[in-house]
């Protein structure tokens, strides 16, 4: 493993704000996080995503590793008119510890 999910939890911190993960995670003002990887961008029912990102899940954008990554270093950049108002983890570091810490909350 690239990252460190220990440390990833409290980098969660900047997420949590707007998303929930864990048992019992629901939507807030962002979709809840929990079996991200693997699953298509934009695909939860009941969750009122973008225009940008009903285009990226019309598109088959795919949440591995690589994209989930671009997406959280430059939220806009990988998908264009997203909603999510976040100016993205610099740091790769950073990125590698809250991926980890994602990846605790998706089973396969
Ligand atoms: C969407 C992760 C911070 C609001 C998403 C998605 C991921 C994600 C993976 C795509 C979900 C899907 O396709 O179902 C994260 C992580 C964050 C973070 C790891 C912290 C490092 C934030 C913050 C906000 C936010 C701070 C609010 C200011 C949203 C919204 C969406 C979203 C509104 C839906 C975007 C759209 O429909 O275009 N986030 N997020 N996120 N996030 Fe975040």
């Amino acid at each position: 493993r690239l990252g460190d999910a220990a440390r990833g939890a409290e980098i969660f911190g900047q997420c949590r704000g707007c998303h929930e993960i864990g048992p019992g995670a629901r939507h807030r003002i962002g979709p809840h996080l929990n079996e991200i990887f693997g699953r298509r961008a934009g695909a939860l029912e009941a969750f009122p995503y973008s225009k940008g990102m009903s285009r990226a899940f019309a598109d088959g954008l795919v949440w591995d590793y690589a994209r989930l990554d671009a997406y959280l270093e430059n939220p806009r950049a990988l998908v264009s008119g997203t909603r999510m108002s976040f100016r993205g983890l610099k740091d790769a570091q950073d990125r590698h510890d809250v991926l980890a810490y994602l990846r605790d909350f998706t089973a396969s």
